[in-house]
């Protein structure tokens, strides 16, 4: 099983091949704010996976918490730079729809950031799911688009330029369909906002310079079409970053067809 096709793999890994050095350190910290660890309920002693783990930014919010941490991803760069900047770390190249884990063995099975790049991603939350632990949870967290379609197509425009393997922004509603689809009943959910700087958003240290420019002239151009709130700041441009958590466990009653 693949979610990523022939020419959306090609694109993830080119793409996160070349900014496997710097992604770690461009975020690092930009879970740190949210909470996460509370609102995955996760308990001591856990098994924890996540699907698009990168460079294992969200997993080593579960440091001194889970007993095990497998960080799935798609790139192998990404996936040896999170074995060398934490070797706790178990670090496996998969595709998330075709997940390298035992049948319901994860007490929390995340997936942060990644669905955004993942075009048809239902095959991967039904993965996610057949991995989870009786009880456990499935948290997915990903950028979110406005609800107002037109929005989100130029959001995703937008991000296209930016990163070519970005797939598709989805509005909240998007996501919470993919998770039921899935046979999973949402148990919580959360929104959060910041404020971000397009000079740290499209990093000179990580992005071509064309890049940058493209982008640069979108945003002057387009930027209101995004929903994505682009003010002008001098040179620079700020804008509202909008996150999505979500939390569930397996739906229906035990022993249905969903259990
Ligand atoms: C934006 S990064 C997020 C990394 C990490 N979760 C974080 O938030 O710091 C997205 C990651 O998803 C991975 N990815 C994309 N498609 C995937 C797929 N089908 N299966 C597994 N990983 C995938 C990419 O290789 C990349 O490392």
């Amino acid at each position: 099983m693949t979610a990523a096709s022939g020419s959306n793999r090609a694109l993830v890994n080119s793409e996160f091949e070349r900014a496997a050095a710097t992604f770690g350190e461009r975020t690092a910290g930009r879970f740190d704010r949210l909470d996460v660890v509370r609102f995955s309920r996760v308990k001591a002693e856990a098994l924890v996976a996540e699907v698009g783990a990168g460079t294992g930014n969200f997993l080593a919010l579960f440091a001194g918490i889970a007993a095990r941490r497998v960080a799935v991803d798609l790139t192998e760069g990404m996936s040896r730079v999170a074995r060398e900047r934490d070797p706790t770390i178990e670090a496996v190249v998969a595709d998330g729809a075709g997940l390298p884990l035992a049948s319901r063995s994860i007490d929390l099975v995340a997936s942060a950031q990644a669905l955004h790049h993942i075009p048809d991603p239902l095959p991967v939350v039904k993965e996610m799911r057949r991995a989870l632990a009786p009880g456990g949870h499935v948290l997915i967290m990903d950028q979110v688009a406005p609800e107002r379609f037109e929005e989100a197509l130029a959001m995703t425009e937008l991000e296209v330029i930016r990163d070519p393997s970005h797939a598709v922004s989805r509005p909240p509603s998007a996501l919470v369909m993919i998770v039921r689809a899935a046979g999973l009943e949402i148990v919580d959910r959360r929104m959060s906002e910041s404020t971000d700087l397009l000079s740290k958003w499209m990093w000179p240290g990580e992005f071509p310079d064309e890049r940058i420019d493209a982008v640069r002239s979108f945003v002057e151009r387009r930027g209101d079409e995004t929903g994505m709130g682009f003010e002008r700041e001098g040179d620079d441009w700020t804008f509202t970053r909008r996150r999505f958590m979500v939390l569930a466990e397996r739906a229906g009653p035990a022993g249905s067809a969903y259990s």
